[in-house]
């Protein structure tokens, strides 16, 4: 559990970061209006370095000074080519699955579009495993959004946005399960997904054996199948999962289980101030025009899978 604070207390960390080395990245979420000047202004604050080839060994993330004299947004060197590519890993409804179609789609998807809009970039979506999007920032994809919880550990190899979306891991069940408590978690069989916080948190708990799934539903079909006493995943998905599953399983809050809030935001390369300035105030302008929460209707409240 101690890790939840960690990821609590990153969450606060990553705002501080960023304001610290953005131009002037104002911190939490909503808040201040932001002006139209986001598309791209040049001049200020230096790229930072390790956003270009040479697969950055991650710098201090602090050009701080130099960079706080304006407010024109500067251009990352990962947009040189006017492409932003994004890894995401399609198996976490409702924030990223595959469509009919056989496309990346969901909430976090129209989200970074609708920032590529604002920034005048394109957006191309990489469809990955969720444990390597992190490892391949700065060198296969510019950025990641896979409602990526903002974590101590991330940071170090990461910046993150300004975050977008507030969770905490849930519990799935067989249906008629006794397990309604952290206490009743010890020595379980529980799945995860590889890498998410959900892994992290069973991880810690005494006596667990966890297995790890590189998709989650692969684990929700072994819960079903008896193979697993529960599943360990973040809210949105758990209630995804136990509508495709209905009458099968039951996810139940975290809350319940003293599981820590958790901030979704977006991986940036580590330093690229520029770049996190751009996504921030394009995000901000979402929020501020609607755009936001009308997604949020369409993808998380209206259930759309
Ligand atoms: N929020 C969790 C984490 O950051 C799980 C994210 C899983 N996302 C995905 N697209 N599979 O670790």
């Amino acid at each position: 559990m101690k890790k939840f604070l960690a990821a609590v207390l990153a969450a606060v960390l990553c705002m501080s970061v960023l304001a610290g080395c953005g131009s002037k990245a104002e911190d939490a979420l909503p808040t201040e209006g932001v002006s139209e000047e986001n598309a791209g202004a040049s001049e200020g604050a230096a790229p930072a370095e390790n956003a270009t080839e040479d697969n950055g060994d991650s710098k201090e993330a602090a050009p701080a000074e130099d960079a706080g004299a304006t407010e024109a947004a500067a251009v990352s060197e990962a947009l040189a080519d006017g492409v932003l590519n994004v890894g995401t890993n399609a198996e976490f409804p409702p924030f990223e699955y595959v469509n009919d179609n056989g496309e990346p789609d969901g909430f976090d998807i129209a989200l970074i579009k609708a920032i590529g809009e604002k920034m005048g970039v394109e957006v191309q979506v990489d469809n990955m495993e969720f444990a390597s999007l992190v490892s391949s920032i700065g060198t296969k994809i510019d950025v990641s959004i896979a409602g990526m919880t903002v974590t101590e550990e991330r940071l170090n190899t990461v910046d993150f946005s300004n975050s977008y979306y507030e969770a905490v891991q849930f519990v799935i069940v067989p249906e008629g399960s006794s397990i309604a408590s952290a206490e009743d978690l010890k020595g379980k069989t529980i799945g995860v997904q590889l890498g998410t916080t959900g892994d992290f948190i069973a991880d810690e708990i005494e006596d667990a054996s966890v297995s790890q799934y590189n998709k989650a539903v692969d684990a929700v079909n072994d819960l079903v199948n008896g193979r697993l006493d529960c599943v360990i995943i973040d809210k949105n998905p758990a209630l995804v999962f136990q509508s495709k599953f209905d009458g099968k399983v039951t996810a139940i809050d975290g809350a319940q289980f003293d599981f820590e809030v958790e901030n979704y935001a977006i991986a940036i390369p580590k330093g690229d101030a520029a770049l996190a300035e751009q996504i921030n105030n394009a995000l901000q302008e979402l929020i501020d025009d609607g755009t936001f929460d009308a997604l949020v209707a369409e993808y998380i409240e209206g259930g759309n899978e």
